[in-house]
């Protein structure tokens, strides 16, 4: 037996949660966000060639900084993220940083 209320109720929460990280602490997919945007610069896994800051360096106490750093970019070879990346996705990618890889 079907419970079509039940299954309504279970389709409204979903959706209601949808966009929200699967994994608790969203490092998982901070980590995937991170390999596609931003590796070819700060290296695989973190893993920093000398090219660009090594965020496994980044203060885990400032995430605001963090933050603003990657909506803004900084300097002449970081490029700002705001608009290509959301809120959320910037979240994910400090989850991931702050996780130290
Ligand atoms: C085109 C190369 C490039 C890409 C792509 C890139 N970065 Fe950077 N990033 C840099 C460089 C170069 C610096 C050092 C900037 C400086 O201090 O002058 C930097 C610095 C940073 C810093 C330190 C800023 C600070 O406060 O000192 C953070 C955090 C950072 N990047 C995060 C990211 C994240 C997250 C992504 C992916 C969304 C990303 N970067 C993608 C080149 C890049």
């Amino acid at each position: 037996m079907m419970n079509k209320g039940l299954i309504g109720a279970g389709l409204l929460i979903g959706a209601l949660f949808a966009p929200l990280p699967a994994s608790a602490d969203g490092v998982q997919e901070g980590y995937l966000i991170y390999n596609d945007m931003c590796a070819t610069c700060h290296g695989k896994d973190m893993m920093n060639p000398g090219l660009a800051f090594d965020l496994r360096k980044f203060p885990q106490d400032d995430k605001a900084r963090f933050v603003t750093s990657v909506s803004k970019g900084k300097g002449t070879g970081m490029p700002p993220w705001e608009g290509k990346l959301s809120a959320e996705e910037i979240d994910l990618l400090w989850a991931y940083v702050k996780s130290g890889g």
